[in-house]
C-alpha cells in the first residue's frame, strides 16, 4: 500500500495547551478523507503539523514518502488555508500566476492551467479585478484554485466550504469528486456533515486533539435494525447479540447495529426458528451528523 499520509505519535502542546495530544493515522494514495470535530478539537494544527507549518512537540509522519517538515513532501502538496489572506492589491489572475511562478511553471504552462482553473472555481470573469473587491466566498474559490495550480498529488483543504453559498459548495463539490477520479489525495475538514458524507471515502473524528473514532463511508454506514416483537425476552436478547451490539430495549423493541446489511435476512430466520412473533423489520441507516452528535457527545453540540 502506498501511503499519502503517515503519522505516528504527532502531538503539539502550546504552554499548558495541549492542542493534539496523540495523532496517528494512515491515509492511503488516492484516499477522500474526512477530519472532523468540533472547534478546537485540534484539526488544524494536525493539518500544519503535517504540512510542516507548525513543528511538532513530539511525533513523526511522512506526506508522500518524505518527511514531513522537509522540502521534498511539499513539492507535489496544495494547501487552503482555513484563515487565507491573499495580496489584497493583486488580481485573481495575478495571484494564481505567482503561484505558479513559485512551482517553476513556464508561461505557458501558467496561462494554459490558470485559464482552466479561474474557470472550474466561477471566476473566470473576475479574473482581472483586485482581491480587495472579491468576496469571501469569492476568495476561498481562488484560494481553491491556488492550492491546485501546480496539480498536486496530496490536497489539504481547512474548512474549503466555510464562506461558500449552496452553489459554491456544489463546486467544491465537485472540485473534489473531479480529484478523487484523477487519483489525487484529499485530506480535508468541513463543518457541512452533508458535504463530507458525499465526498469523503473515510473520515476520523478527532476530539480535545485526539482520534476517538473512526468510519469508513464507502459502502455507507453499518445500519441500524429496529425490530418489533411480541415480546422481546431475555434469551432473544442474547440470541441476538451474536448478529451485532443491541443498541436499546423496551419490552416490544430491539435495536441492533449489524455490521452488514446481508445480516438482516439471517436474523428473520433465526427469529422465525425460534417462533418469535415478528411485528416489524427496518432496516434504518444513521446520517453522517447522527454519528457525529452520538461520537462527540452532546457537550459538545452548542460549540
Ligand atoms: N498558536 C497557538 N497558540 C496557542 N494555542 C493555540 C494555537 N493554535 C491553536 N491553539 C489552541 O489549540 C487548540 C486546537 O486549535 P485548532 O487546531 O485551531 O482546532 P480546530 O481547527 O479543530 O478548530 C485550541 O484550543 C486552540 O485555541
Ligand atoms: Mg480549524
Amino acid at each position: 500500500m502506498s501511503w499519502a499520509i503517515e503519522a505516528t505519535g504527532l502531538r503539539k502542546t502550546f504552554g499548558a495547551k495541549v492542542a493534539v495530544a496523540d495523532l496517528s493515522l494512515r491515509v492511503a494514495a488516492g484516499e477522500v478523507f474526512g477530519f472532523l470535530g468540533p472547534n478546537g478539537a485540534g484539526k488544524t494544527t494536525a493539518m500544519k503539523m503535517l504540512l510542516g507549518l507548525v513543528h511538532p512537540t513530539a511525533g513523526y509522519g511522512r506526506l508522500l514518502g518524505y518527511p514531513i517538515g522537509s522540502r521534498e513532501s511539499r513539492r507535489w502538496v496544495g494547501f487552503l488555508p482555513e484563515h487565507f489572506r491573499f495580496q489584497e492589491w493583486m488580481t485573481g489572475r495575478e495571484l494564481l500566476d505567482v503561484h505558479g511562478r513559485l512551482h517553476g511553471l513556464t508561461a505557458a504552462v501558467r496561462a494554459e492551467r490558470i485559464a482552466a482553473l479561474l474557470a472550474e472555481v466561477d471566476l473566470a470573469d473576475a479574473a482581472d479585478r483586485p482581491l480587495r473587491t472579491y468576496s469571501k466566498g469569492m476568495q476561498q474559490r481562488l484560494g481553491l484554485a491556488q492550492a491546485l495550480i501546480h496539480r498536486p498529488r496530496l490536497v489539504f483543504l481547512d474548512e474549503p466550504t466555510s464562506g461558500l453559498d449552496p452553489l459554491g459548495r456544489i463546486l467544491v463539490r465537485n472540485l473534489v469528486l473531479r480529484l478523487r477520479t484523477e487519483g489525487v489525495t484529499v485530506f480535508f475538514n468541513s463543518h457541512i456533515l452533508s458535504d463530507v458524507e458525499t465526498m469523503c471515502d473515510r473520515v476520523v473524528f478527532l476530539k480535545q486533539g485526539r482520534i476517538i473514532h473512526e468510519t469508513s463511508l464507502r459502502d455507507g454506514f453499518a445500519p441500524e435494525l429496529h425490530l418489533t416483537l411480541d415480546a422481546v425476552s431475555a434469551e432473544i436478547v442474547h440470541g441476538l447479540r451474536t448478529f451485532g451490539e443491541v443498541a436499546q430495549t423496551t419490552d416490544r423493541e430491539v435495536r441492533l447495529r449489524l455490521t452488514a446489511e446481508a445480516e438482516v435476512p439471517n436474523i428473520v430466520r433465526w427469529l422465525v426458528g425460534r417462533d418469535a412473533a415478528v411485528y416489524g423489520v427496518q432496516v434504518k441507516r444513521p446520517s453522517l451528523e447522527t454519528l457525529f452528535l452520538e461520537t462527540i457527545g452532546p457537550d459538545e453540540r452548542a460549540g
